[in-house]
């Protein structure tokens, strides 16, 4: 570990002469660490911490959070700078690399992320075998995953080239399976990616070019598309990078571990809600349904949450979700949406939600799910491809984590213990002897 000894903590089991002594460790930022990596050895005990709320699973340096003071950073530099000033691409170098590029280290991994766009043409009949209304993040699983039967020369994750050609291939692919995703679901044709666009240009081109006639892309739509990508790219150990991580500790190739990522990130209570964030709008319908959905809300018994509130680690606003806000006032503003009913709903829904107790005292505050579906409609791209959007985004945060996992010294196989509450041992009965 590249951390520093800050003194140890004492364990002891009441009633029993038995303790030990753990060390603690200091990061650059945020809570130190308990390392109990012998308390079984010492105390025959585990710990418990269901949802590993509790639970730092890894060393890392990629990405920084500060739930309670709604701070986040990628390799040390602030969302809101790097929103307003970078963008995605060189995001993923900085999240690949650990450090800000030169001019002609960007202009190099550009290179390299762009002459990776192109999917195999066999890869186009894997989508026949889909039904057209197919939900685009179960192609996104199935197409992703396949990359493996593709790329055999990429499956050894000790080389650390077949490591780099993975990951181009996977920045790079995974916006082009995204549109073609898109595209089968209307019925048009694939339309195959263009060097001489930049990501997310190339991105939003794939998605809504025709063959029948020349397609201009937006330069707002591809400045929002960028900041949306950018404000997606990491987000520390959630559950669809814990998943990354673990598939990719049991040596599983690449490929194999993204699609685990996209799996994961599927669920409304992770990648899902955006998706679920438009849905609840919807169903609310206006301003004056609000208060009786709060009320619903507040039922436990209705099973109804704020979509795009709450969040396991901000206990304040998600610094990305304000930067989603503004950009929706910009880009509904430069596309002359001058009356978005969604957004005028959500941000009363936020005024209201924000002080009301029962959100104040959970400390729910709005995430980065909960305007983006609005900027997303505003765009033109339906909900159903609202989460493969965020999994476009996370692909480079996945792969770099995933790097980072495979190239750290001390990793192993990740293998949670449990507590055992089932039956004691007891002997088999017979079936003619059972009652
Ligand atoms: C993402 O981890 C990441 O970093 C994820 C992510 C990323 O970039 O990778 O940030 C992306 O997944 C954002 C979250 C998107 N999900 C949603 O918007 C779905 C709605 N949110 C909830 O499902 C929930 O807030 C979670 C799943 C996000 C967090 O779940 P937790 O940590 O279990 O919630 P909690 O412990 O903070 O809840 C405390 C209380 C509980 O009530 P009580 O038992 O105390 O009475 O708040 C309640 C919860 O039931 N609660 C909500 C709520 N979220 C929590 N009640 C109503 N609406 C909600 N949205």
């Amino acid at each position: 570990m590249t951390t520093t000894p800050n003194g140890s903590v004492t364990f002891s089991i009441d009633g029993t002469n038995r303790s030990t002594k753990l060390p603690v460790h200091k990061g650059t930022l945020g809570p130190d660490v308990v390392d109990i990596r012998k308390l079984y050895a010492d105390l025959g005990v585990f710990t418990f911490d269901p949802g590993y709320g509790e639970t730092a699973s890894c060393e890392s340096t990629i990405t920084y959070i500060d739930g309670d003071e709604g701070v986040l950073l990628y390799r040390g530099y602030p969302i809101e700078q790097l929103a307003e000033h970078s963008d995605f691409i060189e995001v993923c170098y900085l999240l690949m690399n650990g450090e800000l590029p030169s001019a002609a280290q960007l202009k190099d991994f550009k290179k390299g992320v762009t002459y990776h766009t192109m999917v195999h043409e066999q890869i186009r009949r894997f989508f026949d075998g889909f039904r057209r209304d197919a939900h685009p993040m179960a192609v996104m699983c199935g197409v992703v995953g396949a990359l493996a039967a593709f790329y055999h020369d990429n499956l050894d994750i000790n080389d650390p080239e077949q490591r780099r050609i993975a990951a181009f291939r996977l920045i790079a692919k995974v916006p082009t399976i995204a549109a073609m995703a898109y595209k089968y679901s209307l019925g048009q044709p694939f339309v195959y990616p263009r060097n001489d666009l930049d990501y997310a240009a190339n991105f939003l081109y794939m998605l809504n070019a025709v063959p029948a006639e020349p397609y201009q892309v937006s330069p707002v739509l591809a400045k929002a598309m960028d900041r949306i990508l950018v404000l997606h790219a990491d987000h520390e150990q959630n559950a669809s990078t814990s998943t990354v991580r673990l598939a990719g500790s049991t040596g599983a190739n690449p490929f194999a571990c993204i699609a685990a990522g996209i799996a994961a990130l599927w669920g409304p209570a992770h990648g899902g809600a955006n998706e679920a964030v438009l849905k609840m709008l919807g169903e609310i319908g206006h301003a004056k349904n609000i208060p009786s959905f709060i009320e619903k809300v507040k039922d436990k018994n209705s099973n109804v949450k704020l979509m795009g509130f709450g969040h396991r680690v901000y206990k304040n606003f998600d610094p990305r979700a304000k930067i989603m806000q503004k950009t929706c006032h910009e880009v509904l503003g430069e596309l002359g949406i001058t009356d978005e009913p969604l957004l005028d709903l959500a941000m009363e829904l936020e005024r209201i939600a924000i002080h009301d107790d029962y959100f104040v005292s959970r400390k729910l505050y709005p995430n980065v799910d909960f305007y983006s579906g609005i900027i997303l409609k505003a765009m033109g791209i339906p909900t159903s491809m609202f989460t493969v959007i965020f999994a476009v985004a996370r692909t480079v945060g996945w792969v770099s984590q995933w790097k980072e996992m495979i190239e750290d010294p001390s990793q192993r196989i990740g293998r949670p213990r449990q507590i055992y509450t089932g039956a004691p041992r007891r002997d088999y009965v017979p079936a003619a002897q059972r009652g």
